[in-house]
């Protein structure tokens, strides 16, 4: 598991800023922050709808607003939940899958609960998208190629 640099730091701390945005109807705030291939943050919140499924989370706004500035992979994201509402912050499988789509193996997720405003350092846990999700489902890049050429 590699371990929390300063700008893992710096992700959290984006991510913890806009975790204040969420839209939330019947769960919970979530922050979300990629560095993406360009070198520039893009964060996302999740926004909740009163229709079951319809809302998205915080990691996939966070990686649809890198791809809106015209990145295509990510290197890193931080997702930050409050304390209280979580065991351990962990991107559920859906995040998985999408963050996976978005990464190299070594593409690094960075995790940690808040509380009264700040990270709770004792909490951030780093693994890499591998780590998280060993058998993902993952097509073969040449097919990858024709489509995104088609
Ligand atoms: N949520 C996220 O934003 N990211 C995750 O990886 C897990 C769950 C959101 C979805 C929903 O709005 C709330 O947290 C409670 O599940």
């Amino acid at each position: 598991m590699p371990a929390a640099d300063e700008r893992d730091l710096e992700l959290l701390q984006a991510a913890l800023k806009v975790m204040d945005n969420a839209h939330v109807l019947w769960g919970f705030k979530v922050g979300a922050a990629v560095l993406a291939e360009d070198g520039k943050t893009y964060e996302g919140c999740n926004v909740e709808s009163w229709i079951s499924g319809l809302g998205t989370c915080a990691e996939r706004c966070a990686i649809d607003h890198a791809v809106l500035h015209g990145n295509r992979k990510i290197k890193k994201v931080a997702i930050v939940i409050e304390d209280k509402n979580v065991e351990t912050t962990r991107p559920c499988g859906l995040c998985l899958q999408y963050i996976k789509d978005f990464s190299e193996d070594d593409s690094k997720v960075i995790m940690a609960k808040a509380k009264g405003g700040r990270i709770l350092s004792e909490s951030i846990e780093t693994k890499t998208i591998e780590e998280l999700m060993p058998f993902s489902y993952e097509m073969k890049q040449k097919a990858l190629d024709s489509y995104i050429q088609s």
